[in-house]
């Protein structure tokens, strides 16, 4: 800092040429206090002002020895006014810097309660999940078990335990997809209901979801992997009305009242068959197939069919779920398209 208004105290001295010294220090002081624009600022302008040594008011005071005795009080007197007076100016000045700048800080740090909150959108569920898990809660609600099954399946768990020989044009009523060793994807999850049965003595009553693949060409309805739950139940005395009871049952919770009805149909491993229809915006909309288990597919288990009995359901779990919420094209639910799943 340059001490612009270094007052040069002339010699000899007398009462008038001091006051006026003092006059000009106060002015060029307080000028100089006032635009002076931070506290470090304001400190080495205190130390040049008002410091003991070297600091401009002392200097001025030190030339007041050569003062008559009678006039040094009032000299003394009018130092010591202008040292209060610069004094409070610095702290006025400093408390003025401080409210500035915190006035400043406020102003950078200000909340605006009234702006919208930051979005942070929540995870869900993928609608083809959720269906999933609804129609597996609702079995297990009356009593079902989950089981699992492997994808990929030999020919035998396939088609031939479930009545489908080798030759049978059944067997076309799926495009398989074949694996290098003989094996296959599974093209339902019925085979499972043989897994089961070769391990669990009856009474049984299972579920088992998961994900089967066909040769289908991707369409609005095909998907060549899409997803099914098996149903099965076995035990003695089952007939069709416990069938039909158990599929109305499901449908109630899972659709809403909507109306149904069983078509006669045709299955290798059920025997009799049905297809189930929902009544949609006035469309019947097949949901699943099902029937009596075919006492051959027993036998094959080596479990009497004269003593046991069972009922058996597959659906497909796309289909389920697009007609729940009335979606259109099955693609939209392998999409991952943000807008699509952000509806459910
Ligand atoms: N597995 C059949 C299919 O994928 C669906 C099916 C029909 C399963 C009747 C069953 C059943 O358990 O009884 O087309």
């Amino acid at each position: 800092m340059t001490n612009s208004c270094e007052i040069l105290v002339s010699n000899p001295v007398n009462l008038d040429t001091l006051t006026s010294q003092l006059a000009t220090l106060e002015l060029e002081a307080s000028h100089r206090i006032l635009k002076a624009n931070s506290a470090q600022d304001l400190e080495q302008l205190r130390i040049s002002l008002l410091g003991k040594k070297g600091g401009q008011l002392s200097r001025v005071l030190g030339a007041m020895g050569s003062l008559p005795h009678h006039q040094r009080p009032l000299m003394g007197q009018r130092a010591n006014t202008l040292k209060k007076g610069l004094q409070e100016l610095l702290s006025e000045r400093l408390q003025q810097l401080e409210t500035k700048a915190l006035g400043e800080r406020l102003a950078q740090e200000a909340v605006d309660v009234s702006a919208p909150a930051l979005y942070t959108p929540l995870g869900h569920g993928h609608p083809l999940l959720s269906s999933l898990e609804e129609i597996v809660t609702i079995f297990c609600g009356l009593g079902y078990q989950v089981v699992d099954g492997p994808e990929i399946e030999t020919d035998h768990y396939n088609f031939s335990a479930l009545n489908i020989p080798e030759d049978h044009p059944a067997r076309e009523m799926q495009d398989t997809f074949y694996l290098s060793g003989g094996n296959l994807l599974r093209t339902h999850t019925s085979p499972v209901q043989i897994r089961h049965l070769e391990s669990h003595a009856p009474p049984v009553q299972v579920v088992a979801p998961g994900r089967v693949y066909r040769r289908d060409a991707v369409d609005a309805t095909h998907s060549p992997i899409f997803h099914q739950v098996e149903v099965l139940a076995v035990d003695e005395g089952l007939h069709f009305g416990h069938l039909r009871g158990t599929v109305i049952q499901f449908l109630r919770t899972f659709f809403g009242d909507l109306p149904v009805r069983f078509r006669a149909s045709y299955f290798p491993f059920t025997e009799p068959s049905a297809e189930v229809d929902v009544q949609w915006q006035g469309r019947w909309l097949e949901v699943m197939g099902c029937g009596m288990v075919d006492p051959a597919v027993l036998e094959g288990l080596g479990l009497d069919p004269e003593r046991w009995s069972g009922f058996a359901a597959g659906m497909g779990i796309e289909r389920a779920c697009m007609v729940r919420h009335g979606i259109d094209d099955i693609r939209r639910l392998f999409s991952s398209d943000l807008r699509f799943l952000h509806q459910f």
